[in-house]
């Protein structure tokens, strides 16, 4: 399998780490994202792991026109794509009613229309290629509402919508669709949400185990030689991605609610990510 890869992201974390393990089999790769400098350096990485061809571009995804024009600048030159994978994306946790409303748009804006707007610029070339392949990257928060995810969760759930639909409506044409929920991963970004997470959040996801981004590359990688829809990296996202409508309710009843409760149990005396969580030892299941 190789051919012209378009990765949105490419410069970082999960798309950069996809990006690598192709940079050895012959793939072309686009990579699009902001900041030229960290594309600048991703692309003499991809070099060093042996890539004969990668094109960078900086580009906001969230710019319908500025995105399109870099798409058709990226097929002129290196061809239809094989593979386009969306993988460009923003987090800001935080309370409902303390984030700002430019949370809540801009995560839309580049979490699930960059997805969109790249689908779209990309689609007549992926008709022209060879066993093209559409990956879009949602998020376990694509699954479950989470709490402190109130501007995050939406747009991965948005995107797993768009994947689903795309995935029914592209398969006559021979293009295929796959839907990435990956772990909590260890990236740029997990490192940075962190630091900004509520409380009750961190301690909800303190039991997830992080995976290595190259780990989590290797198993989306995976997925798509099998030509699978639904891509989820590790166990606890494979049990989520097939059993989260019945799983969904338990997990918050019996274990999230607890554990948010014990967050609670201070009355407030400031704003929502001022209360800490109390010292508990039956907060939830685990
Ligand atoms: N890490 C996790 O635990 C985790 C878990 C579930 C899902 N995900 C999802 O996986 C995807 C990759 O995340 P990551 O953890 O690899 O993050 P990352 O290391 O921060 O990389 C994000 C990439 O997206 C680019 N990007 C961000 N905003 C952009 C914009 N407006 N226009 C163009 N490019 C933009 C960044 O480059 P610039 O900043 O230079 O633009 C960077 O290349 C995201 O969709 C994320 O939500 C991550």
């Amino acid at each position: 399998m190789s051919g012209h890869a378009i990765i949105s992201g490419g410069s970082s974390g999960i798309g950069l780490a996809i990006a690598r393990q192709l940079a050895g089999s012959g793939w072309r790769l686009s990579l699009l994202a902001r900041d030229r400098d960290r594309l600048a350096e991703a692309a003499e990485l991809l070099a060093a792991d042996g890539a004969m061809t990668v094109r960078i571009r900086s580009v906001d995804v969230a710019d319908q026109p500025a995105l399109a024009s870099a798409v058709q600048d990226a097929v002129a030159a290196l061809g239809p794509p094989s593979l386009l994978i969306a993988a460009a994306g923003m987090v800001v946790p935080g309370h409902f009613a303390e984030l700002e409303d430019a949370a809540f748009t801009r995560t839309m804006a580049v979490n699930y229309l960059g997805s969109l707007y790249l689908v779209r610029a990309a689609l007549p070339a992926l008709r022209l290629a060879r066993a093209p392949r559409i990956v879009l990257i949602s998020s376990g928060a694509g699954l479950l509402g989470l709490y402190g995810y109130a501007a995050y969760a939406p747009t991965k759930f948005a995107v797993r919508g768009l994947a689903e639909a795309l995935r029914s409506e592209l398969a006559p044409e021979g293009i295929g669709v796959s839907v990435v929920f990956p772990p909590d991963t260890d990236t740029p970004q997990l490192h940075a949400e962190r630091r900004l997470r509520p409380l009750a959040t961190s301690r909800i996801a303190t039991g997830a185990r992080v995976q290595p981004a190259d780990a989590v590359a290797r198993a989306i990688l995976r997925g798509i030689r099998r030509n699978r829809f639904v891509i989820a990296p590790g166990w606890e996202m494979t049990t989520l991605a097939w059993l989260h409508s019945l799983l969904g309710p338990l997990l918050h009843r019996f274990w999230f609610d607890r554990v948010i409760r014990a967050c609670h149990r201070q009355p407030p005396t400031g704003p929502m990510s001022q209360i800490t969580c109390q010292p508990a030892q039956d907060d939830g299941l685990f």
